[in-house]
């Protein structure tokens, strides 16, 4: 099944909640949550009480990005804010193992994600223990930037290292996607998409329905 994580990244933070409500009404599943620490990458997002302020307010599934240094040292904490699934970099940890561990232990959904210049390989000896794998179609920190083509060789690759083992994980993909490639990634094996500026832009029930649309989610 495809779905659609779209990234309150790009949403109007002065009517965050108004922008949620749009996600649901479309009866879109997911919610993509971006979280930066400016050392991992250089921005800074938001964190917890975000998180919890959302958490209380909608039942969508809470799909959390976390790009942080040493993202072991918060997993309690986003486990407790709302998170329903936990994505960290492999590149942020020496304890990607104990990590993911740590989340499933916590009853949440574990995620592992590479960005664009990390070799497929190194996500081998995990891909039995996750729930998704995020293959970043960008440099993680910024919103808005433009897909980088050969990132979506990379997501054929880990999808046929999955098939491989038969193995049913989520492959997402994340950066760069609008209504005018989000069929190539799928094509590739991707089947959980986010998207941020191509769907909090204009119409956001507009550019939410023409995804959905494109993925045959309808
Ligand atoms: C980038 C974030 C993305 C971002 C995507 O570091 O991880 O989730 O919000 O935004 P777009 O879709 O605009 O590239
Ligand atoms: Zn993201």
């Amino acid at each position: 099944m495809n779905i659609l994580s779209p990234s309150i990244l790009s949403a109007d933070f002065w009517h965050l909640g108004e922008d949620i409500k749009q996600v649901e009404r479309e009866q879109v599943p997911y919610l993509h949550v971006d979280v930066m620490d400016g050392i991992f990458v250089p921005s800074i997002s938001f964190g917890m009480p975000v998180l919890q302020c959302v958490r209380r307010q909608t039942d969508l599934f809470l799909d959390v990005h976390l790009m942080i240094d040493r993202p072991e040292r918060y997993v309690q904490s986003f486990a407790d804010s709302g998170a329903d699934l936990i994505n960290f970099h492999v590149e942020a940890t020496d304890q990607v193992r104990e990590t993911i561990a740590a989340i499933r232990g916590l009853g949440k959904k574990a995620g592992i994600t590479i960005k664009p210049k990390t070799p497929v390989q190194v996500l081998e000896p995990y891909l039995e223990l996750v729930d998704m794998v995020l293959v970043m179609t960008v440099e993680p920190g910024f919103g808005g930037q433009k897909l980088i083509p050969e990132c979506i060789d990379k997501v054929r690759e880990v999808r046929r290292m999955l098939d491989e083992r038969g193995l049913q994980t989520d492959l997402e993909v994340d950066g760069g996607i609008h209504l005018g490639n989000v069929q190539t990634a799928l094509e590739a094996g991707a089947n959980v998409i986010v998207a941020g500026s191509a769907v909090f832009k204009d119409d956001i029930g507009a550019n939410l329905r023409a995804f959905l649309k494109q993925m045959d989610c309808v």
